[in-house]
């Protein structure tokens, strides 16, 4: 079973503007709403492969009743925390000229009685045979310690860790020994302290190192490059898929969701790699976060082409 965790979803607000009057009236001409936040997205990408997982995490107000409709209309599991307040609606405002302004809520404050209720709720869930998925930001009320947490917390009943997270977040949450990881390359050389752009063989050398921290799978996101996969005697390089781009936002979400799904099915190494690069590439293909569609997946995987890495002395 995969569980999501969201500490912080949002709806996703879009809205079309001719041409944006700040202190003005602007009218929209076309607004659209979408559930949001990484959990949620990976939440919905592993339904589209054809797999299942339960969303958790905070949920409050109107906007909480929203994303709790979405996710029952897409018959995905889930057992959220409600909380007061409101989950943040993130506003993007679209020009015809191309100009994007973000307009991001705080979301509510999260008490530390609710984060105790969440561990509460997730330890009553985790198993052997449980993967938590750990992706994306958290809310400011919340401690920057809490992915370690919920991943020492999850590992004594044997269950798993997926970690997608930047920053300081990243880097607390390493020091719990996540079993898996996805850092794109920009995440990855933040965290090893690079200033420059890492080559192949220094992304590969940094994956290596997590290694001794317990992680057991890396995936090392590289954009329009391609990705990398890292694990004990298994290191590989695949070259992105050519596709239309339309949005490359959420394809990282793509592969974690992808890593996750491939985990549940127990998929061997190779198959889980085409997957990855298959649901990214796929992603990179739908407006905005929206899934890749599973025959579009399923026609893209085999187009993967798997190169191995020199370095097999893991
Ligand atoms: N232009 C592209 N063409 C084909 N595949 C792409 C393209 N951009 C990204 N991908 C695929 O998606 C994967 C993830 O992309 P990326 O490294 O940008 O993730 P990310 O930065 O974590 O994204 P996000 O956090 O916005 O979801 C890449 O490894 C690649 O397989
Ligand atoms: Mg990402």
């Amino acid at each position: 079973m995969v569980i999501t965790v969201s500490m912080n979803p949002a709806i996703d607000k879009t809205v079309d503007i001719p041409c944006l009057q700040p202190g003005g009236l602007n009218r929209i001409s076309r607004v659209e709403y979408d559930a949001g936040g990484k959990g949620i997205n990976v939440s919905k990408t592993i339904r589209e492969l054809g797999g299942e997982s339960i969303a958790m995490g905070f949920l409050g107000g109107n906007a909480g009743k929203t994303i709790e409709n979405v996710l029952n209309e897409k018959q995905i599991r889930h057992d959220f925390i409600w909380v007061n307040g409101e989950t943040r609606t993130n506003t993007k405002v679209f020009e015809t000229n191309g100009a994007v302004t973000e307009l991001n809520e705080p979301g509510p404050v999260i008490t530390k009685e609710q984060v105790g209720a969440l561990l509460e709720k997730l330890s009553g869930y985790a198993a052997e045979n449980t993967l938590f998925i750990l992706a994306g930001s958290i809310p400011n009320s919340v401690d920057k310690d809490i992915y370690a947490r919920i991943t020492r917390l999850v590992h004594e009943q044997g269950a798993k860790v997926l970690m997608d997270a930047d920053g300081e977040l990243f880097r607390n949450a390493l020091a719990a020994g996540p079993d898996m990881i996805k850092p794109n390359r920009v995440e990855l050389e933040e965290y090893a302290g690079f200033d420059y752009r890492a080559s192949d063989e220094e992304l590969f050398h940094i994956a290596k190192k997590l290694m001794e921290e317990g992680v057991r799978t890396a995936a090392v996101s590289m954009g329009k490059s391609g990705a990398m996969f890292v694990r004990p005697g298994y290191a590989v390089k695949c070259p992105a898929l050519s596709v239309k781009a339309h949005s490359t936002v959420g394809a990282g979400d793509a592969m974690v969701a992808a890593l996750a799904y491939a985990w549940d099915q127990k998929l061997g190494d190779e198959e889980t790699v085409r997957l990855c690069m298959a649901a990214s590439a796929g992603a990179v293909t739908t407006v905005g976060t929206k899934p890749p569609a599973r025959e579009l997946v399923d026609s893209l995987m085999e187009q993967v082409i798997i190169e191995k890495m020199e370095d097999q002395s893991l």
